[in-house]
């Protein structure tokens, strides 16, 4: 799993992280692997003080197709929903920095749900946002089914969760998802930016700030805990099996 996660500090960005999926071949879906990857990046710059942001960014029309589904086949036919994806959603929920995304493209599963615990996302037009959970057999993840109906109403947090609608970037944005729409070309500049201007503010007024507006972070805990006892039950269901095994003999 070589640099399928980049973990960079960008010249002319001070104070900024990036954490990069960067394995286009299979659009950039997430391994168990790159989960630990991503977790040990995140709680690296919240001990480290010379990070003040971080930012997750994918390759060119990709930010990521979600969780690895040969992964998910190999945890379905013996355990739960894998122990990295858990603990990876809560260094999200406890990351003590602002957390800054750019999306140009895909952004499935995981892919959309993870920008619920960011600060700030910036997304292309082209972008497309989509959660397959039921498709799948699997039910919403990340605190997802808490945070979504809260930002964006019940109609449509029910359209992207449950449906499984794909949102545009402009409609991610409609629903709140989403800060600001730029050209495909722009996304790493603007986002990189954003970071930047977030990690040159005075930190304990931005901490502050951040903890009063995204709230009780034990509620999302909680959440996320429950999702996963209903995911981890599903993904041992022999319809989710069939899903998953229809896409992997596609
Ligand atoms: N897990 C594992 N491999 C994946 C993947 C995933 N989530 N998404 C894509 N890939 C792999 C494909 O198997 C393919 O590998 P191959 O070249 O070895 O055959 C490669 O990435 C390219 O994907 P492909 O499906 O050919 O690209 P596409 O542009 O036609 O379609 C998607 C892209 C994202 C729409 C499609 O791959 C897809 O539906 N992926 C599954 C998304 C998903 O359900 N995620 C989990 C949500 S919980």
């Amino acid at each position: 799993m070589a640099d399928h996660i980049l973990v960079e500090r960008p010249a002319g960005y001070p104070g900024v992280q990036i954490i990069r999926f960067n394995c286009p071949d299979k659009k950039n879906a997430i391994t168990r692997a790159m989960y630990t990857a991503m977790t040990s990046a995140l709680q690296a710059a919240d001990a480290d003080p010379d990070i003040g942001a971080t930012v997750f960014l994918g390759t060119e029309g990709c930010f990521s197709a979600g969780n690895d589904l040969g992964d998910f086949l190999a945890v379905a036919m013996g355990g739960g929903m894998p122990r990295e994806v858990i603990e990876f959603l809560y260094a999200l929920v406890r990351a003590a920095k602002p957390l800054v995304s750019g999306v140009d493209g895909l952004a499935i599963g995981i892919g959309t749900t993870m920008h619920l615990h960011c600060d700030l996302t910036i997304a292309s037009a082209r972008s497309h946002f989509r959660t397959p959970f039921v498709d799948l057999a699997l039910v919403p993840e990340a605190a997802s089914s808490l945070i979504a109906p809260r930002i964006m109403g019940a109609q449509r947090a029910f359209a992207l969760l449950a449906a499984g609608e794909a949102f545009s970037g402009a409609e991610a944005r409609a629903a709140g998802l989403v800060w600001k729409v730029v050209d495909p070309g722009q996304v790493e500049e603007e986002t990189l930016g954003l970071a930047a201007r977030l990690a040159a503010k005075p930190p304990e007024a931005l901490r502050l700030s951040r903890d009063l507006i995204r709230g009780d972070r034990e509620e999302i805990i909680a959440r996320i805990d429950e999702e996963a006892r209903h995911f981890s039950a599903r993904l041992q269901s022999r319809e989710a099996r069939a899903a998953f095994e229809a896409f992997m003999r596609r």
